[in-house]
């Protein structure tokens, strides 16, 4: 992708900008990794300076109905071997390029065995011992079999944060949206990650559950964080960038979706249900049209008065532009 290609100056820096938030990679360094990259390639946004290191391609579940970020025919999974792990590590190092954090490509790349993960973690420290964090994203069956023991034992090896899809706390929407997992299974992931000193940085899809769904999606993923106090919350809205028709599916050709109005009344009964003890909050990816950010609770009357003032005098609070959004 051309945009991939332009060099470290003010105009690359603008075009990033504009372009779909997940994309790899804001820094330049990176980018001459990506000679070995199967596009495309997906962060999370506070990955932007991270080495991103495709562990796997695609992801081993890929059956959510909103997602459409691995279905590429080039995108089928497949774990890439240690070997070329190792020599595209041995090639970055040879750069002598500082690097501070690294994330695990593609989609969950926690699907991998613990013996897998382990060694990744081994040739990821014998070559950059002065690494700070390792992150990828997780699935919550991606733990299930993994003990509290090999956990931790990764973590120690400096895995430290994982990204978790929960999309929602609604048993009912899950189905629906045929991501594979319950409430309880959610909880049991996270608390498990939790537990192993993992830092957990959950994703919340504002608008998943459409018109009808919505008030349950808000209530029970505000049940599901309260129950499991992540570190780290994020939401973005559910985006139908490839069409509708696959998620139509699931909801018997009958999701409507959320205006601007009500994606705000949606986080309104979202942020109003929880009850977090120390929790970054951020609405803040591309995919948003109201901003939000702070440590939950702490903040939370001031992002429902930001809320509510968005929802009762329309224009009094900026938005993002259509235009600027993205995934
Ligand atoms: C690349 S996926 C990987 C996450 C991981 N596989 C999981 O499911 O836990 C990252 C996140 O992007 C978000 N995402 C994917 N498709 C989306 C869409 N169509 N609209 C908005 N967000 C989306 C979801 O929150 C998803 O969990
Ligand atoms: S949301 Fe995650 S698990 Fe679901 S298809 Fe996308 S990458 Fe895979």
């Amino acid at each position: 992708m051309l945009y991939l290609l332009v060099p470290p100056n003010r105009q690359a820096a603008k075009l990033c900008k504009i372009l779909p938030h997940h994309f790899v990679p804001r820094n330049y360094r990176c980018l001459k990794m990506l000679l070995n990259y199967i596009e495309p390639v997906f962060r999370p946004p506070s990955e932007a300076e991270s080495l991103i290191l495709q562990v796997t391609n695609g992801c081993s579940w890929n059956r959510c109905t909103f997602c459409d970020m691995y279905t590429d025919p080039q995108k089928k999974f497949k774990p890439k071997p240690i070997d070329d792990l190792r020599k595209e590590l041995q090639q970055f190092v040879a750069m002598s390029i500082p690097v501070r954090r690294v994330f695990l490509a593609d989609g969950d790349a926690m699907t991998l065995s613990f013996r897998r993960l382990l060694e990744i973690m081994q040739v990821i420290n014998e070559y950059l011992p002065d690494i700070q964090r390792v992150s990828a994203y997780c699935l919550p069956r991606n733990v299930k079999n993994k003990t509290a023991e090999e956990l931790k034992q990764l973590r120690a090896m400096g895995l430290s944060m994982v990204y978790v899809g929960c999309e929602t706390g609604d048993d009912l929407l899950l189905e629906k949206i045929c991501k594979g997992e319950t409430w309880q299974s959610s909880l049991d992931a996270l608390l498990k990650l939790g537990e192993a000193g993992i830092k957990r940085s959950v994703m919340i899809l504002n608008g998943l559950g459409g018109t009808r769904y919505s008030e349950q999606h808000a209530l029970n993923s505000a049940s599901l964080m309260n129950q499991s106090q992540p570190e780290y919350l994020a939401t973005l809205v559910v985006t139908f960038y490839k069409g509708v028709e696959r998620f139509q599916q699931g909801f018997g050709g009958e999701f409507q979706q959320l205006d601007q109005l009500q994606l705000a009344r949606e986080m309104e009964m979202l942020l109003s249900a929880l009850e977090l003890e120390k929790t970054i909050f951020r609405s803040d990816h591309a995919s948003n049209y109201l901003i939000l950010k702070g440590v939950l609770n702490k903040d939370k009357e001031r992002l429902l008065n930001t809320l509510r003032q968005a929802i009762t005098k329309t224009g009094s609070v900026a938005l993002r532009p259509e235009w600027q959004r993205g995934l």
